[in-house]
């Protein structure tokens, strides 16, 4: 039976076990070899000695190239060298598929990541590539754990949809029709004739059919896919992405953040735990002081903010930015990296933002010109989650609706929920591309997912 190279422990020191995986490197000599191989269960390679008493070691030593998969089975010992505690001596090695070293991409010199993004398919045997897909797993983990351990229930949402849940108009539209020759009517296009009767895309947010469920079964999330067609080519967007969306029911944007906050330090403590190789490699190599930073991350308690009392410390930082700063804008990149870079260092959550820059579920505050809205800010990202308290009044939901100039046959379904016994609720959307770069400290968001798309690029 195969044992994983991250399950081999000193107390396996030995016996006789079968390994699987590709190798990385190889070195041969006339009578001896050094194999290292990955199975991509752990960031540290896993060491086998090759010598000439191996029937095939002739063989082994020309084909045992960069790539090649292997099986090899043979006595775990002790290592003499640095760098591992043990090692195999082969009594069988088996090379199950070649690798042609001529033509393999994966040459032992650094590529850069850009590159890497041209063969996605291969890119996940790296160092860095694995370590993330690692990372992002002990993430996803970490989520379901958190939420399950609170009693949240974990629901799926569509994803086609009819609504806009941000009303920002960026979605990808779903359609059978004959993009040549569509149906019309009077010089539009007909989508009664569509797939489903009715004009459909790919949905921005859960948010909305999440609300559904939390109306009904108090804490909700969701963990999915999902789409937006802004034309954004920067290192924090993607069209295609996963979102964590938690719903609350009786809970005010106080619950809201205390549970965005706890949340991610969790997902951070976890990955800390669970991966720690892979941490230590983006330690020393992507972002010095990585570690350091995320231990901080859980310790202290994040920082509190208001819109208002933001654009006050904008206005007073001693720096011009290329944006300029007054009541109302939406916060750029720069005005984010300067509040949490600079200002706080550390997490902060602002809160209560001007109306007209939120979507038009957000509650009202008192004075008629904030809305309950709170965002998650870090280092590196920017908004890592944006989340609300939503407007459970009918009358002022309406009323809001009508002055966006929203289509209210759309969310007929969404109005009852404030119709049948509404309740104070609140939730946060976290963007889960945006965690992976958060906590493993990589420069952009398209290597954060296993096959990126973005503008002009759906390839793989
Ligand atoms: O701030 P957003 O647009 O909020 C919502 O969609 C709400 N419905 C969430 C809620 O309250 N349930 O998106 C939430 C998060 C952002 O904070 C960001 O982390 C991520 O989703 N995000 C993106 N991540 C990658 N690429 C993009 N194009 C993203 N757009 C948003
Ligand atoms: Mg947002």
């Amino acid at each position: 039976m195969r044992i994983k190279i991250s399950q081999i422990t000193t107390s396996d020191i030995g016996k006789e076990l079968t390994v699987k995986g590709w190798i990385k490197t190889s070195r041969f000599s006339k009578n001896f070899g050094f194999v290292e191989i990955n199975d991509g269960s752990q960031f540290n390679n896993f060491q086998v000695i090759v010598s000439e008493d191996l029937k095939n070691f002739e063989d082994a030593s020309k084909l045992a190239t960069t790539g090649a998969s292997v099986s090899v089975s043979g006595k775990l010992v002790a290592s003499p060298g640095k760098g591992q505690a043990f090692e195999m001596q082969a009594k069988t090695f088996d090379i199950i598929g070649l690798c042609d070293p001529e033509t393999y991409p994966l040459q032992k010199k650094k590529h850069t990541l850009e590159f890497l993004r041209t063969i996605a398919h291969l890119r996940p045997r790296t160092n860095t590539i694995g370590a993330i897909a690692r990372v992002r797993n002990a993430l996803a983990w970490a989520t379901h754990e958190f939420f399950q351990k609170r009693g949240f229930i974990y629901v799926n949402t569509p994803i086609i949809t009819g609504s806009d849940c941000e009303g920002a108009g960026e979605m990808f539209r779903v359609s059978t029709l004959d993009a040549k020759n569509p149906p019309l009517i009077d010089g539009k296009v007909d989508f009664s004739q569509d797939y489903f009767g009715k004009e459909t895309f790919l949905t921005v947010s859960g948010q909305l059919n999440g609300e559904c469920y939390a109306l009904a079964l108090s804490d909700i999330y969701t963990f999915g896919p999902t789409f937006r067609g802004e034309n954004s080519n920067t290192s924090r967007h993607l069209s295609e992405f996963w979102m964590i969306e938690p719903e609350m029911a009786f809970a005010e944007l106080s619950d809201d953040m205390e549970c965005a906050q706890s949340y991610l330090k969790h997902c951070v403590k976890t990955a800390l735990e669970k991966c720690p190789q892979d941490m230590e490699f983006f330690d020393k190599f992507v972002e010095p002081g990585l570690i350091k930073r995320l231990q901080h991350v859980i310790e202290s308690p994040f920082e509190h903010l208001t819109y208002t009392h933001a654009i006050d410390i904008l206005k007073k930082a001693p720096k011009k930015f290329d944006y300029p700063v007054s009541w109302g804008i939406d916060l750029q990149s720069e005005h984010e990296k300067y509040i949490v870079e600079e200002h706080c260092k550390k997490p902060v959550i602002l809160t209560n933002y001007p109306k007209e820059i939120k979507a038009f579920y957000m509650k009202e505050d008192a004075d008629g010109k904030t809305v309950a809205a709170m965002d998650t800010l870090v280092a590196g990202v920017g908004e890592i989650l944006g989340g609300s308290q939503r407007e459970d009044n009918l009358d002022l939901l309406t009323k809001k609706m009508d002055h966006l100039g929203l289509n209210k046959e759309n969310y007929w379904w969404y109005l009852e929920l404030r119709k049948y016994g509404s309740v104070p609720h609140a939730g946060f959307g976290l963007g889960f591309e945006r965690l992976v770069v958060f906590t493993t400290g990589i420069d952009n968001i398209r290597d954060a997912i296993p096959f990126p798309r973005y503008p002009k690029h759906a390839d793989f």
